[in-house]
């Protein structure tokens, strides 16, 4: 079996290579992503395997339709690129709903530990012998109030990791998790009364742009903001602004609504096309990685393991296609995936 791999790194082939020869499946590793210009490259492959930045809209699932692919296998989370409901009654949809939870949430810590506490600064300033501490100060966790917002696998384990360290936890999801033990709130009031705020929920229309000026007012002054989840969740032009108002603390960015040309891709040594990237990286209270807070050995093998699962079902089980989406998934009268079918 064929799968054309799109926007190949490096650290994806070894866990791809592994899995995927135990299987008798062959990846074509194509360093581009996939768009309607380079969708022809899946021309003789059974599935594609895409993440988060290719472009999987209308155009490019009709000519995947017509080339004869059966199945795209998302190997990440979050399928916000993915046009699903055009995609159904044509091509099956796979995801990997969760490869390491705890990978996401530590890095979401790892974040909020290096920006409240300086290490960023403190790195740089002690390799060139400079020990000065000025301007490092920093302040406790413990007793603070942490806001979350999305309560699922990754917001819960960060849960658990602020209650370790003595926070109290309030919280905010659109479908609230009963005897969880959470404390949950109205989302103004979560905004209120945080003084940090975690952002754990998918990108939807409802959820694009939640956090933006109006939301911002609302919070107290010096909040810390971390978003992990999609960027889209942010209105990047109010947050810069709330950081220039000093109304924002202290913004954590693993991800950025206007990444998809951006993270991933070594762009040193040359202009970056984005003024507000630039702003917000040049800020002293601003720390961006790009989309790695999934980046660990063990997210790695479980990405590549579950994908070639996925892909398999499809095409040797009779009945449901393991982790398949479909735009009826959750509607409890009319999703066949509870019914152990495939979506169509
Ligand atoms: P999950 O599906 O287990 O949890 C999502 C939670 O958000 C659910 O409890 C759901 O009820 C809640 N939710 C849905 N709509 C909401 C709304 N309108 N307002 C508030 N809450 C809402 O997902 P999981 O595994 O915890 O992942 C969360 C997000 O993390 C994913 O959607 C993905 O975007 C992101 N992610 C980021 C990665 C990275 O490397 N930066 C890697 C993996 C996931």
């Amino acid at each position: 079996m064929k799968i054309a791999f799109y926007d190949t790194k490096p650290y994806d082939k070894p866990s791809f290579e592994h899995y995927g020869a135990l299987k008798d499946m062959q990846f074509r590793f194509l360093e581009t992503r996939l768009n309607e210009d380079t969708v022809e490259l899946a021309r003789g492959c059974e599935a594609v395997c895409v993440f988060v930045n290719d472009t999987v809209n209308a155009a490019v699932i009709d000519r995947l339709y017509e080339l004869g692919v059966k199945v795209i296998a998302l190997r990440s989370a979050g399928y916000n690129n993915v046009d699903i409901q055009h995609a159904f009654g044509k091509i099956h949809v796979v995801h990997v709903p969760s490869y390491s939870p705890y990978a996401v949430a530590e890095h979401a810590m790892a974040m909020l530990l290096t920006s409240v506490r300086r290490i960023h600064k403190a790195y740089n300033r002690t390799r060139e012998f400079n020990f000065s501490l000025n301007g490092l100060t920093g302040f406790v966790f413990h007793g603070k109030t942490v806001g979350v917002i999305g309560t699922g696998k990754i917001g819960r384990i960060f849960i658990d990791i602020c209650r370790g360290f003595g926070m109290h936890v309030i919280a905010y999801d659109r479908y609230p998790a009963p005897d969880s033990g959470i404390e949950y709130v109205p989302l103004e009031e979560l905004f209120r009364r945080s003084d940090i705020i975690s952002l754990h929920c998918p990108l939807t229309d409802e959820t694009r742009h939640m956090i933006n000026a109006e939301a911002i007012g609302q919070m107290k002054k010096g909040v810390i903001l971390v978003n992990t989840s999609r960027g889209g969740l942010i209105d990047a032009e109010a947050l810069l602004e709330g950081i220039k108002a000093r109304k924002i603390g202290a913004a954590c960015l693993d991800v950025y609504e206007e990444e998809a040309d951006i993270f991933f891709e070594d762009l040193s040594g040359h202009i970056l096309n984005d003024e507000l990237l630039s702003r917000l990286i040049s800020m002293p209270n601003v720390i961006v990685t790009s989309h790695q807070a999934f980046l660990t050995e063990e997210a790695l093998n479980n990405i590549a393991e579950t994908t070639v699962n996925n892909i398999l079902s499809y095409f040797e089980k009779d009945g449901c296609c393991d982790n398949e989406l479909c735009y009826r998934c959750g509607h409890i009268d009319q999703c066949r995936h509870q019914r152990k079918e495939k979506c169509f």
